[in-house]
């Protein structure tokens, strides 16, 4: 059976790379897979959050999953915490059976605890257990994420062996990344060599699934690109990052190969490319962005929806847990 689980932080600013890396790919995914798609409030948790903008955020993700095209009808939609005491049972187990050294070797927790290793709490260090957790405690068979996850992935099926191997059974799958599409990794618009990203201080950095069309025609004009024209052929784009990374936004909203999106700007100047960008931008992003307003006004229904896919959740990881435990030898009475 092929199981899909993925998960998005609410922490806030959901851009055009959450959109185009990941959400964009589970629609697509939905009809041919088992999906349970998260709100991860758990790991938005290892940095310190605000408790209502963290509620607030929660029901902004799911608005987004669902604007997006992700149907809770098909797809288990639903807060981590909701089955809090599932993701964390089990994420300490796989803590016991992790090496320090594979968690040192993250290059997300480097980035994220900085100079400020010290300080940075546990919960920051084992984020990429509690992340094999989730997708474990499914049995998922595939992970649909953005380019940044790959080495949480890998860590992920790390595990996975590990812990077939220390109890004898070919308990958990070997979840399979996805990642794929033009726009695996999407970069800031004020500097092509760094990711798009909600914790970039500059808004101008990135498209948020919440701007209005003027915000978006505004930030695409004033992007980052260089004096020369778009090339013809890929090879163009070497060393060209603000410009690769523009046209790989214009093949992923397009549906597009960078390719076709050359043969048809190649040789044309960023002066007429960015307005049709722009354009581009909004009329895949305004219909999100209206549908999210709509779900937002009744905050109940939104609840009503995360609560009927934490029941369907539930049921799929009790016996996975259950089971779990027995291999690792705790008693049941
Ligand atoms: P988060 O919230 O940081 O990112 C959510 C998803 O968006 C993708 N993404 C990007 N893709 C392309 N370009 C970008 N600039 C960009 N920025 C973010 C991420 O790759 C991700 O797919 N740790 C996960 C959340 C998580 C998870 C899981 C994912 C928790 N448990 C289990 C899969 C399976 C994260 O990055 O969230």
């Amino acid at each position: 059976m092929k199981r899909i689980f993925s998960g998005m932080q609410p922490t806030g600013n959901l851009h055009l790379g959450n959109y185009l890396g990941a959400v964009r790919n589970w629609v697509s995914l939905q009809h041919d897979y088992e999906c349970f798609f998260c709100i991860v409030d758990m790991h938005a948790i290892t940095v310190p959050q605000n408790p209502t903008e963290l509620q607030r955020a929660t029901r902004e993700v799911t608005a987004a999953y669902i604007a997006s095209g992700v149907d809770p009808k098909r797809c288990a939609i639903y807060h981590q915490s909701a089955l809090g005491g599932y993701h964390a049972e089990l994420s300490w187990i796989l803590g016991t059976i992790t090496p320090l050294g594979w968690l040192n070797r993250m290059t997300q927790f480097k980035e994220k605890a900085g100079k400020r290793r010290e300080q940075a709490s546990l919960g920051l260090f084992g984020y990429p257990v509690l992340m094999a957790a989730d997708i474990l405690l499914y049995h998922a068979t595939h992970v649909p994420v953005g380019e940044d996850q790959k080495q949480h992935l890998e860590l992920a099926r790390d595990i996975a062996g590990a812990f077939n191997n220390q109890f004898e059974e070919d308990f958990f799958p070997l979840p399979e990344p996805q990642i794929f599409g033009e726009a695996t990794r999407v970069m800031s618009l004020r500097d092509g060599t760094s990711k798009m990203s909600k914790s970039d201080t500059s808004d101008q950095s990135r498209i948020n699934l919440t701007d209005d069309a003027d915000a978006i025609a505004q930030k695409i004009k004033r992007a980052k690109t260089d004096p020369e024209m778009l090339p013809e052929q890929i090879e163009g784009l070497e060393g060209r990052h603000e410009a690769a990374n523009l046209v790989g936004i214009y093949a992923a909203l397009s549906d597009k190969t960078t390719s076709e999106v050359l043969s048809e700007f190649g040789g044309k100047g960023f002066g007429q490319f960015k307005p049709a960008l722009a354009d581009l931008a909004v009329s895949v992003l305004s219909p999100i962005t209206s549908e999210m307003r709509r779900l937002l006004a009744d905050p109940a229904e939104i609840d009503l929806m995360i609560a009927d896919g934490a029941t369907r959740a539930r049921t799929v990881a009790e016996p996975i847990l259950k089971r779990t435990k027995e291999l690792v030898g705790f008693l049941e009475v």
